[in-house]
């Protein structure tokens, strides 16, 4: 059960901190929701596409036996202006033009009046292959002549200056593996061409304006010609961040060359075959402490999997760095990081953005340096973690919301997690090989920067609307989708408050490109900080001027003359630069606006024969700065835990080869509710930035502390300090073999 803040008592905060009922839920309790694929429209045709099924080659599709078929095929010489999807790198085609990158990549595209026969012109096509040497994964990578994808470093101090006067120097490596989103949903797009070659596109996705940007791009058209709207999308977990941008395109090019409305919707095998996974990432710390357990200086190696193209993985790459030290202090840091290509599908956006990769490593590091000193890992860290007015790496001073003791206190204060820890470590050098389960307690402590990096959310400028409508009500006009986390509701909410109006006197425009403005994608735990916080400054303002022109009229009587006397009434606001700035080249300034903090107390039992770990108990404490809807934040913070959980011990994905061998969920094991611990979310509020009443954002840090606190309890339990994840029991095997164990 969620420990959540008491109702609000004062009028100001009657609609924020309450917990309204979500608008969209009935529909998507009840089946009547209406997701990409249950769309009905007329004349409608089924694309499918050809897909690579080797990890690199030269090819040829033959597409003679479809001639004279009516089935509409395409390669990629039928793909107008540049073959490239526009995105940070100018690297990803819309369609393999010869030579194909990864397992799975597209090679051609078929559409036809039904899914069967679109399925079955696949079976016509003919490709040949001439293999190229491949490097799949990190270590061919390495030998080999990868491509670097990315690169960045941060500097702060003198590290080896840090490391020769330290009293101890810890070395380890740390890797993580792919992790599939395993959205509910898998991904699906419509296209319907209009008048003048117009289009429009429908479909399962987090950013309308992403798509619509590599749209227009793609077809050399005004922005007015492509509109773009979310279907009911269920799930995206940053798998809906980039990819759709592909789907899309592809979708449009079906059917702008069938004349008629065509609809690609990928199934769970295709969908996990060839669509973007969590960057596999191998981290090395070198950690100088001195005697008491200060750090004196840490000298961090980030090395991630890009896969086949470059996509999101220099932004990805940038929040792994800039999270890579953890939320501790320190004189001297050096982080270096780099992203290599391989010939597996591309490695895209996954919540946590890097961050978790990063500090997995960071924190397994503490507890292997709190060992080498005799401390507890709950004195290591409240001897490192940040305190308001500490300096970043990256030479951020932080503020006042920097929570990381209050969440390492509550942590402790719930769990008796120190008393604990000590008694299981005692308990496993005394154990007795008698077959029983054993129990272990770990703690992870995490931050994670809100919003996008560095200069993002200044160079985006978002705007935010607010339109007033008739009878006192109150529209909504910002490009966030709601992809299972409740935005419509906490958006209304936001607004409510800050107009000073009923929850139900709000409504959220459906995130289409026709209707609102730009404010920016859903993702990096943005949506209530930066676009609540624009939002909340618009429908005040809308507010007050409705007020100002009638007072002492009931505000929908207020704004019905309003509207009479002046006509339409729409205010829009943008993100306010707070005059703070970030160097890209050197990554020296204020990285993140803000951040949230969380500390993890995980309890685990281990087989002692079969290593099958189960998490039995997580206390989750999360400051998020300020709750919006309670109900809604704790299944934030629990839906983001369990998903670390996974892939901290079940999620082994086997990719040999280049290919993804699963293709189901009976496979690839994300966690059941048989799997989930007992969950005790404790919200703290220390608030900060600029969001709605300091809110702060919640998205993405229930994804950073999951893994290290298991692995930690793990290594609590049985004394095998897997420095790799998932922590299958294959892999602690592995591990004890190789004589990283104490127990
Ligand atoms: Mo995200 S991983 O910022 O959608």
């Amino acid at each position: 059960m969620a420990d959540l803040p008491d109702p609000p008592q004062s009028a100001a905060t009657r609609v924020v901190g309450a917990r309204p009922v979500r608008p969209d839920g009935a529909a998507k309790a009840d089946g009547s929701a209406a997701y990409v694929d249950d769309l009905a429209i007329e004349g409608l045709w089924h694309g499918a596409t050809l897909r690579s099924e080797r990890p690199r080659a030269r090819f040829a599709v033959d597409t003679s036996a479809l001639a004279g078929s009516g089935v509409v095929c395409l390669t990629a010489a039928d793909v107008p202006g540049r073959n490239r999807i526009a995105l940070i790198a100018d690297d990803w085609p819309v369609l393999a033009d010869g030579e194909t990158n990864h397992v799975g990549e597209a090679l051609a595209l078929v559409a036809a009046p039904s899914r069967a026969a679109a399925f079955a012109a696949l079976g016509e096509l003919r490709v040949t292959y001439e293999d190229l040497p491949a490097e799949v994964d990190l270590d061919a990578a390495l030998a080999g002549s990868a491509r670097e994808l990315a690169a960045c470093a941060v500097d702060h101090g003198d590290v080896e200056a840090g490391l020769s006067a330290a009293a101890h120097v810890v070395e380890a490596t740390y890797e993580t593996a792919h992790q599939e989103h395993a959205y509910i949903e898998p991904q699906g797009m419509i296209a319907l061409p209009g008048p003048d070659s117009a289009v429009e596109v429908v479909g399962s996705l987090q950013c309308p304006y992403y798509v619509h940007h590599a749209l227009v791009s793609l077809l050399g058209c005004e922005p007015d010609a492509v509109r773009v709207r979310q279907a009911v999308t269920g799930g995206g977990f940053g798998g809906k961040e980039d990819y759709p941008d592909l789907i899309a395109a592809h979708a449009v090019l079906l059917a702008a060359r069938a004349g008629r409305p065509v609809k690609l919707v990928y199934d769970r095998r295709e969908d996990m075959l060839a669509t973007t996974r969590r960057h596999p990432s191998r981290v090395r710390h070198r950690t100088g402490v001195d005697a008491e357990g200060k750090l004196v200086a840490v000298d961090i190696d980030v090395l991630l999997d890009g896969g086949a193209y470059t996509t999101l993985s220099p932004v990805v790459l940038s929040r792994a760095v800039l999270h890579a030290a953890g939320p501790y202090a320190c004189p001297n840091v050096r982080i270096r990081g780099r992203v290599l290509a391989t010939h597996t599908a591309t490695n895209g956006a996954f919540r946590g953005f890097g961050a978790p990769q990063t500090q997995f490593a960071a924190e397994r590091q503490m507890d292997r340096v709190a060992r080498v000193l005799g401390l507890d890992p709950l004195a290591i860290r409240e001897r490192n973690a940040y305190r308001p007015g500490d300096v970043t790496p990256t030479g951020q001073v932080l503020d006042e919301s920097a929570s990381a003791l209050q969440c390492l206190a509550e942590a402790e204060r719930r769990t008796g997690f120190r008393a604990r820890w000590q008694a299981l470590e005692a308990e496993r050098s005394r154990a007795l090989d008698d077959g029983r389960p054993r129990a272990g307690i770990g703690l992870s402590l995490c931050w994670h920067g809100v919003g996008f990096t560095g200069n993002g959310e200044r160079r985006m400028e978002s705007p935010v609307a607010v339109r007033l409508e008739r009878g006192g009500r109150l529209a909504v006009l910002a490009a966030s989708t709601d992809i299972g986390q409740g935005t419509e509701t906490v958006l209304a909410q936001i607004a409510a408050e800050a107009a000073g109006v009923p929850f139900e006197a709000v409504e959220v425009a459906p995130p289409d490109t026709a209707l609102v403005p730009d404010s920016g994608p859903t993702v990096a735990s943005r949506t209530v900080m930066v676009v609540g916080g624009i939002l909340e400054r618009a429908a005040g303002e809308l507010a007050r001027r409705v007020r100002e022109g009638a007072p002492g009229l009931p505000f929908a009587a207020a704004g019905d003359a309003w509207l009479a006397e002046h006509g339409p009434l729409e205010v829009v606001e943008r993100y306010a630069d707070d005059g703070t700035e970030f160097d890209e080249e050197t990554y020296r300034g204020v990285a993140y606006a803000v951040h949230g903090w969380g500390a993890d107390v995980v309890e685990a039992s281990v087989d002692p024969d079969t290593l099958i770990a189960r998490t039995e108990r997580a206390t989750l404490v999360c400051d998020v700065g300020k709750v919006i809807h309670p109900l809604l934040c704790a299944g934030q913070v629990e839906g983001g835990s369990l998903q670390a959980f996974g892939w901290g011990h079940l999620e082994a994905a086997r990719v040999t080869g280049g290919r993804l061998e699963q293709g189901s969920f009976s496979t690839y094991t994300i966690p059941t509710t048989l799997d989930a611990p007992a969950m005790e979310t404790v919200l703290l509020e220390h608030p900060g930035g600029s969001g709605p009443r300091g809110a702060k954002g919640v998205g993405e840090i229930p994804m950073d502390g999951g893994a290290p606190a298991l692995a930690a309890a793990i290594e609590n339990a049985v004394g095998i300090a897997a420095t790799r994840i998932p922590a299958t029991p294959e892999v602690l095997f592995e591990a004890r073999e190789a004589g990283d164990d104490d127990g």
